[in-house]
C-alpha cells in the first residue's frame, strides 16, 4: 500500500523549468511538515560502530514501548537548511558545524557520536533523494531535521543498547506567522525557566524543548509571539527565546548572552556575529541585563528555522516597550540580508560556509 501511495505521489509531479517539483503551493509554505519521498536512517549498537545508512520510504518508524528516547528521552536532533541558488544549485550552510554540535550534544547524552563524515554523506545523500522539494529560489528553504535517538529497549535507567541516526526533511518558509520579516512581540517569563547550570541547555536534546510549551503556549492565548526566558540563578539576565537566541543592539555595539551552558549555541547566532564584527559593530558575549533590553535600539532573535528576526516589542511585568515603532530595524535587516544573501547564493561566499549537494 506504501509503495502505492507512493507512485501517487510521484505521478503528481510536474515539470518546471526542467525541474521536477511535486505540486505544493508554495505561497503557502510556512514552517508546517509537509512529508517528502524519503528519510535516511542508519544504525549502531553501544559498541559506537556506526555503519553508512541509506534512504528508504518516508513513514512510520517502528520501535520498542520501552526504547529509551521514549521512557527517559535519550535523544538529540539537529536543524540545518538546504537552499536554491539562482543558478538552480543546492547548497547547504556550514553542515560541519551541525556535525561538531550534534556529536557534543552525543556525548552529554552518552549516546554513540556519529561521525562527521557519515553525517555529512547522510545530510547529501537525503537532500538528493528529496532535491525536488527545495523550494524555488528566494521562497524558503528545505528543512533538514537530523536525530540522534535511543531506540533500544531498556527498563532500568541507563543508556540503550542501540541507536537509530535519522534524517527527514521538510520545505519550509517563514517560522514565525506574518511573515520572515515581520517584528514579534515577546513576554518575559519570570515564574518558569528553561534551563539550569550544570543542565542541558545547552544541548539538543529533544527534553528541553517541551517544556517550554505550558509557558509558550499561554503567551500565545496571550497574544504574544513567543517567550524570553530568564537565568534560573538571578532572574535578571536573559538567556533565550523558546526556539532562538537573543540579541540587543545599542548604536554600533551589539550585546548577546555569552554561551555558559544554559543556552543554545545557536550556528546562525555564531555567523551573524562575525557577519556584524565584519560590518564594524563591536558584539559582545556576555551577561545581558534585562535592563538593558528595555532600553536597547533594537533587538532581533536568531536560529536555523527562524533566521533573523526582528523583536517588535518586549513586554515585562504588563508594561510594553516598543522597538523601532514595530518596524524592522536597520541592523537586524542588514544581517538579515548579509546571512540569506550567502545562504541562498546571491552574495559571495567568502567564508567557505557553503557547501554544494
Ligand atoms: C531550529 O531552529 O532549527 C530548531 O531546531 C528550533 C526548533 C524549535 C524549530
Amino acid at each position: 500500500r506504501r509503495r502505492r501511495e507512493k507512485r501517487i505521489t510521484r505521478g503528481n509531479l510536474a515539470v518546471n523549468n526542467a525541474i521536477t517539483r511535486p505540486e505544493i503551493d508554495w505561497s503557502k509554505l510556512g514552517f508546517g511538515l509537509t512529508e517528502t519521498e524519503s528519510m535516511y536512517i542508519a544504525e549502531c549498537t553501544i559498541d559506537g560502530q556506526w555503519k553508512v545508512g541509506s534512504i528508504h520510504p518516508y513513514g512510520n518508524i517502528s520501535v520498542s514501548p520501552s526504547a529509551a528516547v521514549l521512557n527517559y528521552g535519550q535523544g538529540i536532533f539537529e536543524g540545518m537548511k538546504a537552499f536554491r541558488t539562482p543558478e538552480d544549485e543546492i547548497v547547504t550552510f556550514r553542515p560541519d558545524e551541525n556535525a561538531k554540535r550534534f556529536a557534543e550534544g552525543a556525548g552529554r547524552m552518552s549516546m554513540p557520536p556519529v561521525p562527521k563524515d557519515i553525517f555529512e554523506d547522510a545530510v547529501k545523500k537525503v537532500i538528493s533523494a528529496n532535491r525536488d522539494y527545495v523550494p524555488p529560489v528566494g521562497v524558503g528553504s528545505l528543512y533538514i531535521r537530523p536525530l540522534l535517538i535511543g531506540t533500544g529497549a531498556i527498563l532500568g535507567l541507563g543508556p540503550a543498547p542501540s541507536y537509530t541516526f535519522l534524517i527527514y526533511v521538510s520545505p519550509v518558509a517563514s517560522y514565525f506567522k506574518g511573515g520572515q520579516l515581520s517584528p514579534i512581540d515577546l513576554i518575559v517569563e519570570e515564574d518558569y525557566h528553561r534551563a539550569a547550570p550544570g543542565g542541558t541547555g545547552s544541548t539538543k536534546c529533544v527534553g528541553n524543548y517541551s517544556p517550554v510549551l505550558k509557558v509558550q503556549l499561554q503567551a500565545k492565548k496571550e497574544g504574544f509571539s513567543d517567550v524570553i526566558y530568564l537565568d534560573a540563578k538571578e532572574n535578571k539576565y536573559i538567556e533565550e527565546v523558546s526556539s532562538c537566541n537573543f540579541f540587543v543592539v545599542k548604536g554600533k555595539t551589539i550585546a548577546t548572552p555569552a554561551l555558559e551552558g544554559t543556552i543554545l549555541p545557536g550556528i546562525t547566532r555564531k555567523s551573524i556575529i562575525e557577519l556584524a564584527r565584519d560590518k564594524g559593530y563591536t558584539v559582545e558575549e556576555r551577561k545581558v541585563g534585562l535592563d538593558e533590553v528595555l532600553s536597547a535600539d533594537e533587538c532581533f532573535c536568531t536560529g536555523t528555522a527562524v533566521v533573523v528576526v526582528p523583536v517588535g516589542s518586549v513586554t515585562h511585568r504588563g508594561k510594553k516597550t516598543v522597538f523601532c515603532d514595530g518596524k524592522i530595524g536597520a541592523t537586524g535587516q542588514m544581517l538579515y540580508d548579509e546571512l540569506t544573501g550567502i545562504q541562498q547564493g546571491r552574495l559571495k561566499d567568502t567564508k567557505g560556509w557553503i557547501e554544494h549537494v
